[in-house]
């Protein structure tokens, strides 16, 4: 959440006096129609075809993977380091997550996504941790090579470029997250974008089983099959409309900082920062630098905190890290053995494992990051008093 105010409270009211809290009615019966809005401004600023807003960023991932037509006997390619969401979609559909190294980006290893490619590959999903964008040339050259589709996990880098493109436009489908910790937030929320007609249009059928009984809820022209419930309300459509108009102010604001924070690392022999993929187009709402290992991490990190000064390291981030993934490390995927991806038949020639120690590389870099969050809030005088403290921090290091 970058800032939630009193426009979004107004937006939300209006909806709750209309009485009309349900996304789909005729747009001409005076209904606020604030989902299709949202969904036409979203298409428009990022410049993609179609867009679909549901209730979450997983329901985002699940209904963009279902789109593209995964299912048992699929592998869908994710990094060791994102929100254990990332490697559920997948086994929600009955396919197998297949854990792979980040690099010093901490985004998708593209070497390591070439090592994990099998005949089974249907997606490689790239996800913009913290707001960092992946290496997107590569890992698009090698899923052309390859002839496999790109979902990019865009959750938490709304609003984040790769070489002049929005993250999430880059791949064939993106998904964001619109939940409270991300760029813009309804509190929950999120999107599928694409410019491909029949993703989006079997991943609308998949977020509502109900769609073709809505009035114009039903612009499909193919047969209709079982869908689910990820429908968005009004009330978040609303929301969203103001933050989306908002976001690009307040990343302007965060990258002002971020700028600052990299001159005084770069003026320091000891700080480093972690490698960006693409300086300019990351969200900038956390600062990265990378030590020589954890130890080093950890005091820069207790000298800042002398300081008063707030920072993280993301092998502590807990549902971050691919070895405290309990339910996929155990290869429990569903309450049911029938609907469990590990024990599916279509899945038993895969090579993919679930160990805790599987991705070294990963934990190696993660325990030796530093994150510095950046709030668009933060004064001049705080920000000056953070840039003496990093730099008083790297002395002692
Ligand atoms: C990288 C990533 N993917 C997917 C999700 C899932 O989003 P949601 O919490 O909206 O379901 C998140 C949310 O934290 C995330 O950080």
């Amino acid at each position: 959440m970058l800032e939630v105010g009193r426009d979004e409270a107004k937006a939300a009211a209006r909806v709750i006096e209309s009485g009309d809290l349900f996304r789909y009615a005729d747009p001409k019966s005076g209904h606020p129609n604030e989902c299709a809005k949202f969904e036409r401004e979203l298409a428009r600023k990022i410049g993609v075809e179609h867009s679909l807003l549901v209730t979450s960023g997983t329901a985002a991932l699940v209904c963009a993977l279902a789109g593209m037509g995964v299912g048992p006997g699929d592998e869908v390619i994710v990094p060791a380091y994102t929100f254990i969401a990332s490697p559920l979609a997948p086994l929600t559909l009955g396919a197998l997550p297949v854990i792979t190294e980040v690099d010093e980006s901490l985004t998708l290893d593209p070497k390591d996504v070439q090592a994990k490619i099998s005949r089974r590959t249907k997606i490689i999903m790239p996800v913009h941790m913290v707001g960092l964008p992946a290496n997107m040339n590569a890992i698009m050259r090698i899923a052309r090579k390859h002839n496999i589709e790109v979902l990019e996990d865009a959750a938490q880098s709304f609003g984040g470029k790769y070489r002049g493109r929005w993250l999430g436009t880059i791949g064939h489908v993106g998904a964001y997250s619109f939940n409270y910790f991300k760029n813009i937030t309804a509190g929950e929320g999120g999107a599928v974008v694409t410019n491909d007609d029949g993703v989006f249009m079997r991943a609308l059928m998949h977020h509502d089983g109900g769609l073709a009984f809505w009035p114009h809820g039903k612009p499909f022209d193919m047969p209709v099959f079982a869908g689910w419930n990820y429908r968005a309300n009004e009330i978040q459509g609303a929301m969203l409309r103001v933050q989306l108009r908002k976001i690009s102010r307040l990343l302007r604001r965060t990258r002002a900082q971020k700028a600052r924070i990299m001159k005084t690392v770069a003026e320091h022999p000891k700080l480093r920062p972690v490698s960006y993929n693409d300086p300019e187009g990351d969200c900038s709402t956390i600062a990265g630098l990378r030590f020589r290992d954890e130890e080093q991490a950890r005091t820069f990190m207790a000298k800042l905190a002398q300081d008063g000064q707030g920072s993280w390291t993301p092998i502590d981030s807990g549902r971050h890290v691919y070895s405290n993934w309990e339910a996929i490390m155990a290869k429990r995927g569903s309450y049911h053995p029938a609907l469990d991806a590990f024990r599916r038949p279509e899945n038993s020639k895969s090579k993919a494992r679930y160990e805790p120690d599987m991705c070294p590389k990963t934990l190696e870099i993660l325990s030796r990051t530093v994150f510095l969050d950046i709030r668009p809030q933060t004064t001049a005088g705080q920000q000056r008093k953070r840039l003496r403290a990093i730099a008083k921090a790297a002395d002692a290091v």
